[in-house]
């Protein structure tokens, strides 16, 4: 089912065994972000409205950069406040110290924090300077922390060519947790430009887990290009497999695609819903 332009509402990807999946064709990345931001945005004021924290589940990498900007926008123009905003990173690797030019403290300072209202003790990055024999108890407590905040409200995703989301690479199983992770070659062939060469980049990880990331109330996913389509296609359209972390997203109640037409590519006409905005 393909829905015309003017579509008020997402179209959903919907067989019988992934009711909560919907899929968007979207015009280009910025469209697909600023929808995303648009989204966050009316989420933070609803909640503030309401007098209550919004948990968001926060994403690295270049994709969610577009959102990040559209925020910081929303927030100097529009008067966007996060001060009832609390944030749970996905992943960083490990080991890696906060001010390392590749770290995900330093991204997320320079995409959004710097720029914005946020309470800096509400927010939370995996640290990658802590004692390896301190990691199994300290990714328990990112749970618990995340538990405790009422669940993760949205979460925002990217997904990397391994077909994973966070770190969780291909082997992954439903019900893993926040844990210390091998990254997957192509992962960390990906990275090589932010590292300035293989032996520079990590081989390890902390990351929020499958069923970390399963249990927010909603998630979006952003993929933008064509070197995404075919990984999009088979997390969507293909089964549920630990090959293909990010396929099991398929049995959440809430989780939204949003593609460019690169990303889209590969899906069934059938899969996909198009918007203009
Ligand atoms: P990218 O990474 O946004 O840089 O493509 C996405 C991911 O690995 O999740």
């Amino acid at each position: 089912m393909s829905s015309t332009l003017e579509s008020p509402s997402p179209l959903n990807h919907s067989t019988k065994s992934t009711p909560g999946l919907s899929v968007l064709k979207l015009p280009d990345p910025g469209v697909a972000s600023k929808r995303v931001a648009r989204e966050i945005g009316a989420l933070i004021r609803q909640r503030a409205s309401e007098n209550r924290n919004c948990v968001l589940g926060l994403a690295t990498g270049s994709t969610p950069i577009r959102v990040y900007r559209e925020l910081v926008r929303m927030h100097r123009e529009e008067g966007l406040s996060f001060h009832n905003v609390i944030t749970f990173n996905l992943d960083e690797y490990f080991p890696i110290k906060p001010n390392a030019a590749q770290s995900y403290v330093r991204f997320m300072n320079e995409q959004l924090f710097d720029h914005i209202d946020i309470v800096r003790t509400n927010v939370h990055i995996p640290n990658g300077t802590i004692e390896l024999e301190a990691v199994p108890g300290y990714c328990r407590d990112y749970d618990e922390l995340i538990a405790t905040t009422g669940g993760i409200d949205l979460q925002l995703l990217g997904i990397g060519r391994t077909g994973h989301i966070g770190f969780n690479e291909p082997g992954a199983t439903q019900d893993t947790r926040t844990r210390l992770v091998k990254l997957d070659n192509l992962t960390r062939l990906d990275a090589v430009k932010d590292f300035g060469g293989m032996d520079h980049v990590p081989l390890l990880a902390i990351t929020m887990g499958v069923d970390s990331i399963l249990q927010s109330h909603r998630i979006r996913l952003l993929a933008f290009g064509e070197h995404k389509a075919d990984i999009v296609q088979r997390a969507i359209e293909g089964t549920m497999t630990s090959a293909i972390p990010a396929s099991f997203l398929q049995s959440h109640r809430d989780v939204q695609y949003l593609l460019d037409d690169a990303a889209a590519e590969c899906l069934s006409p059938s899969t996909t819903g198009e918007l203009s905005q």
